[in-house]
């Protein structure tokens, strides 16, 4: 009978020593994009950086690992920074991004060595130019653009539309201000620009678009600048999806950027670009054990153990996925079903009208291309605890992140 195989080690054993719902990471898949965006994104004409946006999904051991690569990290919140130097993440390496950091993470993370900041607003630079000045601090700052691309994707996440609430529009009073206010500023460097115009894109044409106009506008600045073009390259969720091939695409933006920059006869420090999804999507299994089924007029619902406390995507984005039932494998999927989490919502499904064989309570579900976006929009609604997360390479399995117990749930309550 066929296995499904993660890293050297059959998923259903996996799922047997760990438990399931399960996180496995195929570490193979991560060590590998990371080499195609390293090996393939680069230039003789100015610095090339990858920053990893960790909000895809943060634990030490992969910050570990995004470091050995000599990758950059892009976080976004007081939690993520701490979790970052508490894998002793170089804090210099870091970019710190948001649209509301609050004053006592900007007095964090300054405090911490943090100097690579992208700011979104006005307001937020003016606090951050009085907290360097405060801590007598140089800061370098990327100004969050919203250049008013859209990328063709899913409209909640499109973070680059003319009402978006990240980023400055060009020449807008807010653009002109800050421009000023960093010029002004003894503490204060202008680094460059930033933006970031969707995610799951699979068309690279509102790359090139941005990429113009964010040479364009460095043009116009006596000093050297760097660009930061963003991540949201697309993965494969399901056969429908066609993703880019991530070493074409760097290096054509690559490309891209090198033939603006002569056009108009001038270069930049750095091009950065931040990948999350791609980094690390496609890594990711989720296992679950298989429940209950049910019969409706219209459905035949499996039930599994796990759903949007573990993946909240489908009810957030109605994202699709593929599965395989892998303790069934290689038999003829003959079955229209739906595959429905345990959670009190209606919406709590993890795939909506696929086929499998048929399963019996027990059998192990393997939900695909889970790796970003899971584990870290993860939730304890229903007081349900998060699964455990697995690194798989070569045979032999780590867990890097621990299943959360009953106790835990229970940790921040305050008894009588
Ligand atoms: N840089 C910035 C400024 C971002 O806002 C994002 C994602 C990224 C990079 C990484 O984008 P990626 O390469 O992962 O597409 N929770 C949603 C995605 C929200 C993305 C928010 N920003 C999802 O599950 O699809």
């Amino acid at each position: 009978m066929s296995e499904l195989i993660i890293g050297g080690i059959s998923a259903e054993s996996l799922a047997k020593t760990y438990g399931t719902p399960l996180y496995v990471y195929d570490e193979a898949k991560i060590d590998n994009r990371i080499c195609e965006y390293t090996e393939n994104f680069k230039s003789e004409l100015f610095e090339t950086k990858v920053l990893y946006a960790s909000k895809a999904f943060q634990c030490i051991e992969l910050l570990h690992k995004i470091e050995d690569a000599g990758l950059y990290l892009d976080v976004v919140s007081g939690g993520e920074i701490f979790t970052a130097l508490e894998a002793d993440f170089p804090a210099d390496k870091i970019y710190f991004h948001g649209n509301n950091k609050t004053p006592e993470e900007i007095e964090f993370a300054v405090s911490e060595g943090i100097t690579h900041f992208v700011c979104d607003n006005l307001m937020e630079l003016k606090g951050l130019e009085q907290e360097a000045l405060k801590q007598e601090k140089s800061i370098s700052v990327m100004l969050r653009l919203n250049l008013g691309i859209e990328a063709h994707t899913h409209e909640y996440i499109i973070t680059s539309y003319v009402d978006s609430k990240f980023g400055m529009a060009l020449e807008s009073e807010e653009y002109l201000e800050s421009i000023a206010t960093i010029e002004s500023s003894r503490w204060l460097e202008l680094e460059g620009f930033h933006s970031h115009i969707g995610s799951q894109i699979f068309e690279m044409d509102a790359w090139f678009a941005a990429i113009d106009k964010l040479v364009d506008l460095v043009a116009g600045f006596p000093q050297r600048l760097s660009l930061n073009i963003g991540g949201g390259f697309g993965i494969r969720y399901t056969k429908e999806d066609k993703p880019l091939s991530i070493p074409e695409v760097v290096a054509q933006l690559v490309h891209v950027t090198e033939a603006a920059l002569a056009k108009r006869a001038i270069q930049i420090n750095a091009l950065m670009i931040e990948p999350g999804r791609s980094l690390i999507g496609e890594a990711g299994t989720t296992l679950y054990t298989i429940g209950y089924q049910k019969k409706t007029p219209n459905k035949h619902y499996v039930f599994v153990d796990g759903g949007m406390t573990d993946n909240i995507r489908p009810a957030l984005y109605q994202a699709k996925y593929s599965c395989d039932a892998v303790t069934q494998l290689g038999k003829e999927k003959t079955n229209k079903v739906t595959i429905a989490g345990k959670m009190c919502e209606s919406g709590d499904v993890v795939i909506e009208d696929t086929y499998l064989p048929e399963v019996a309570q027990g059998d192990i579900l393997a939900v695909y291309s889970t790796g970003a976006y899971g584990y870290s929009m993860s939730s304890n609604y229903n007081r349900a605890t998060t699964p455990a997360v697995i690194f798989v390479k070569d045979g032999v399995a780590k867990e890097v992140i621990k299943r959360q117990t009953f106790k835990d749930l229970l940790r921040n309550d305050v008894r009588r």
